[in-house]
């Protein structure tokens, strides 16, 4: 396994481009299947969830192929309408196959996808929705199995404002006669960049990013050439990152108001950016301010830069407090901060960081994604060396950030274990 070993106490400066974003990804490459002709996909990242689901959509039939930036979804010989358990427990966003399935082939096998580090993940509100529709669903040995005979158009009324449910019943309700509506569904950018990619390839759908998704049943998608939004997430982490250990630092090729809500709590914590149509520039050294954050669905602080913004918040002067509202166990950076050094204390869904002055590097182990991005963040900071394993965690959601980081002058070795 892979560990990062990390000399902190480095200025980094310059400039840093954003990836094609992952959780737009993983859905677009999902509804590729709901086409036979060839669709070409720009700006998909390379990272190892990425070729998880290009792994399971060639297992399911479709043959890619890379082209310079470029993927090529085409359809196959054979289409086998599963998705099974080997593949689906190394990644649980495979699930998103099942919608394109029912939607395309009306039938689907895929696998229960377990819970994660983070949470139990349920995905009732999936079901819920595709059985609105009128599929038939059944739990057989650890899959589930779905069949329609008709995809009748309705309303889908979710009873919390999910991502991958509203993606997941949007892909499956693209044919559906009569059309379908979706209430309470998730306003995420990847859910907009989904409904247009979806569009692009003759779907009608009007309303996403809104809590109310009109969907028009249409008999038939086309292919499609379609650019993905760059990965706000990642954006939000390089920020972050300038804030803590910048000099200058250019975040750059992102959408600045996909994360407005992280800029927001930034600048009441006192970190100095300035933000232009593409770009952001933020410069670090300042003493910030600790303030109070509750992770809410988009537009609200997203869940994904919690463990982000803890990382900055060690260090600023006064207490942090912050709410993890959607998912029931992402604070485990925690206790591998505290080994650094930072003074955090964990009770239920709240966390309570008094600010240190400095952080030490330590031995420390990452535990989901977003967990290893805020110890690389701590890292960088850090007196002396850290030392960071399982790095396989971090892979699945950042392009090659060793080599983004040493470009921006941080001293970050990649060593096997
Ligand atoms: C997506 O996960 C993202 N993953 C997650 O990013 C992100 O943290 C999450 O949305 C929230 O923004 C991808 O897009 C691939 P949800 P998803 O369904 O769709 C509950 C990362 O770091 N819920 O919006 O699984 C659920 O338990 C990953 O990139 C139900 O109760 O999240 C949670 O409390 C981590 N029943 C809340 O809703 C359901 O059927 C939000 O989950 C579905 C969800």
């Amino acid at each position: 396994m892979d560990a990062f070993l990390i000399e902190g106490g480095r200025k980094i400066g310059g400039e840093v481009k954003i990836s094609g974003s992952k959780n737009a990804s993983l859905p677009i490459l999902a509804a590729t299947l709901l086409t036979d002709d060839d669709v070409i996909l720009k700006n998909a990242p390379d990272l190892s969830d990425v070729r998880t689901m290009l792994k399971l959509l060639s297992y399911i039939g479709k043959e890619i192929e890379k082209k310079d930036d470029s993927l090529i979804v085409k359809q196959g010989e054979k289409i086998n309408t599963e998705a099974p358990y080997d593949l689906v427990k190394t990644m649980r966003a495979s699930v998103l196959v099942l919608g394109a399935m029912i939607g395309k082939y009306h039938r689907a096998r895929v696998s229960f996808p377990g819970g994660c580090a983070i949470g139990a993940r349920p995905i009732d509100q999936h079901l819920k929705g595709f059985e609105a529709l009128g599929v038939k669903i059944d739990i057989e040995e650890g899959y589930i199995v779905a069949g329609v005979k008709k995809l009748v158009g309705n309303r889908v009324v979710f009873d919390v404002p999910t991502v991958g449910g509203t993606e997941n019943v949007l892909m499956a309700a693209v044919f559906s006669e009569g059309g379908a509506v979706l209430e309470n569904a998730a306003m995420e950018p990847e859910v907009v960049d989904l409904a247009n990619f979806l569009n692009s390839m003759g779907a009608k759908i009007s309303g996403a990013g809104t809590p109310t998704i009109q969907v028009e049943g249409v008999k038939k998608l086309h292919g499609s050439d379609y650019s993905i939004i760059p990965d706000r997430i990642e954006a939000a982490t390089y920020f972050i990152a300038g804030a803590m250990a910048g000099g200058e630092v250019v975040v750059d090729s992102l959408i600045p108001e996909h994360i407005e809500a992280v800029l927001k709590k930034a600048d009441e914590s006192g970190v100095d950016f300035s933000v232009e149509d593409s770009r952001i520039i933020v410069r670090g050294g300042r003493k910030l301010r600790g303030v109070q954050i509750k992770t809410q669905p988009y537009p609200g602080f997203p869940t994904d830069v919690q463990a982000q913004m803890m990382s900055m918040l060690t260090r600023a002067q006064g207490i942090s407090v912050i709410v993890e509202t959607i998912f029931e166990n992402r604070f485990m950076h925690v206790n591998e901060l505290n080994r650094m050094g930072a003074n955090i204390k964990v009770e239920d869904r709240t966390a309570i960081i008094n600010g240190v002055k400095k952080l030490k590097g330590a031995p420390v182990m990452a535990s989901d994604l977003r967990a290893s991005a805020s110890l690389v963040l701590a890292g960088l900071v850090a007196e002396g060396v850290t030392k960071i394993s399982r790095i396989y965690h971090l892979d699945r959601g950042y392009e090659s950030m060793e080599c983004k980081l040493n470009a921006l002058g941080a001293s970050v070795k990649r060593i096997k274990e």
